[in-house]
């Protein structure tokens, strides 16, 4: 094992780390419910549902079953003239969920990707129909889409990868996203930046990209729905698509199925990803409108994309399997509890100098600094205390599978209280 370890350290890359000098990284053995098995034999439990997709735990006999079952059929067959059952399941349900106005589903390999399909698909559907000015997107500052070079491009300009790669990255534009806060504390201020530029660059712009009421890695910010109701409002006056990318967001996260549900409004398309396996396989979705699929189609061209694992019949499968077992489940009541258990246990840290903020929505709670957190202290502290929190930034955060115990979610805040407190 100790040669495994050292193998792994000088050859295997891990996100956003070094490899010359790489970070400490804990193997696990397994997982079940909502426990990390080490190879030490430790257990941790987990406060990341693996990057928000895990959102039943680990190791979940309805989802294992999905799997093996597809496995004696086919694990995977080519999706270019050829289609299959698990494909045209997922994309029903898919549509049964999602708002009204969707009506056709693309499949991807990931979230970044699905992103990258939304983009084009806005682009083909402006330039089919001979509106070539229409190249460039407004997206939102925090924001995060996914590192592949389009979705790079409309990932925050500051803390993104923009500097990294200048020159190589589409020029989009950007406007300042609305503080955190709810529709109680809404002020129309909060959008006049977004409306100057739309009413300036609206006849060069094929898009708008957001993700709806949370941003995620760019910040863990959470926003009045009231901001998501005037871009509607704008993208309909100026005649710009909305694309909403609810990878993150998505299957129940933010307490309702969908963020945009917040608000009450459909996008002209919508990426999905994530959750949507239930964290088992990698998976996305892009949705989109009737008008948007006619105006992709009106040159007589196609949608140019077609992924070699694209609508992979294991993922499919196991991502319907997820979905029914979501709405099987009490989901709503397990959120709420989740959300009312975070404001109560994570409040007492507004009170500590070095916080600037707490914040809750759905099953996701965000304690904020004043300072970086030193993650080389900080990650092996939490792993002593058996926990499973990984910190960004400023950010100490939790968004743990809907299915933990009371008890569990209770030691997980317990944990970032007393790793906050020693934050000087
Ligand atoms: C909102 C959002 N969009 C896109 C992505 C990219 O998804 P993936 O990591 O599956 O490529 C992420 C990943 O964190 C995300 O949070």
């Amino acid at each position: 094992m100790a040669d495994g370890r050292c193998f792994e350290r000088e050859h295997v890359w891990h996100p956003y780390a070094s490899m010359l000098d790489p970070p400490e990284c804990w193997p696990v053995q397994s997982a079940d419910g909502v426990r990390l098995r080490l190879e030490d034999g430790r257990e941790l439990i987990d406060g990341m549902a693996s990057w928000w997709s895990a959102i039943h735990g680990y190791n979940v006999p309805e989802l294992n079953a999905a799997i093996k079952r597809q496995t004696q059929d086919m694990a995977h067959v080519m999706f270019g003239g050829l289609s299959h059952q698990p494909a045209t399941n997922l994309a029903r349900k898919l549509l049964e969920i999602t708002p009204n106005s969707m009506e056709h589903v693309f499949f991807a390999d990931s979230g970044s990707v699905a992103v990258e399909i939304a983009i084009k698909m806005a682009l083909q559907h402006w330039q089919a129909r001979g509106e070539r000015k229409k190249t460039r997107l407004l997206a939102l500052r925090h924001g995060y889409h996914g590192d592949t070079f389009g979705a790079m491009g409309v990932c925050d300009p500051v803390s993104g990868m923009h500097h990294l790669f200048s020159g190589m990255l589409p020029e989009h534009l950007f406007a300042d996203a609305p503080p955190n806060g709810t529709d109680d504390d809404w002020d129309e201020a909060y959008i006049s930046g977004f409306q100057r530029l739309m009413a300036a660059h609206h006849d060069e712009m094929a898009a708008v990209i957001l993700e709806p009421v949370v941003q995620g890695a760019g910040g863990m910010r959470i926003y009045a729905p009231e901001f998501l109701r005037g871009v509607r409002a704008l993208c309909d006056a100026y005649g710009v698509l909305l694309i909403v990318d609810e990878i993150a967001t998505g299957f129940g996260r933010t307490g309702k199925l969908f963020a945009c549900e917040h608000a009450g409004i459909s996008p002209d398309i919508m990426c999905v990803g994530k959750a949507l396996t239930g964290g088992y396989m990698t998976l996305a979705a892009v949705l989109t409108t009737r008008t948007v699929c006619g105006g992709i189609h009106a040159d007589g061209n196609v949608l140019m994309h077609g992924p070699t694992f694209m609508a992979n019949p294991l993922a499919c499968s196991v991502a319907l399997a997820s979905i029914e077992l979501l709405l099987d489940s009490p989901w709503q009541e397990n959120v709420a509890a989740i959300e009312s258990r975070l404001q109560r246990e994570l409040a007492p840290c507004r009170a500590m100098p070095q916080v600037t903020d707490v914040r809750v929505l759905g099953a996701m709670g965000v304690i904020e600094l004043n300072h970086p957190v030193d993650m080389a202290l900080v990650q092996p502290m939490f792993v002593e205390k058996g926990v499973w929190i990984r910190p960004f930034g400023r950010l100490i955060y939790i968004m743990p599978p809907y299915v933990i115990p009371s008890d569990d979610l209770s030691c997980l805040t317990h944990a970032m209280r007393e790793v906050v407190a020693i934050q000087r």
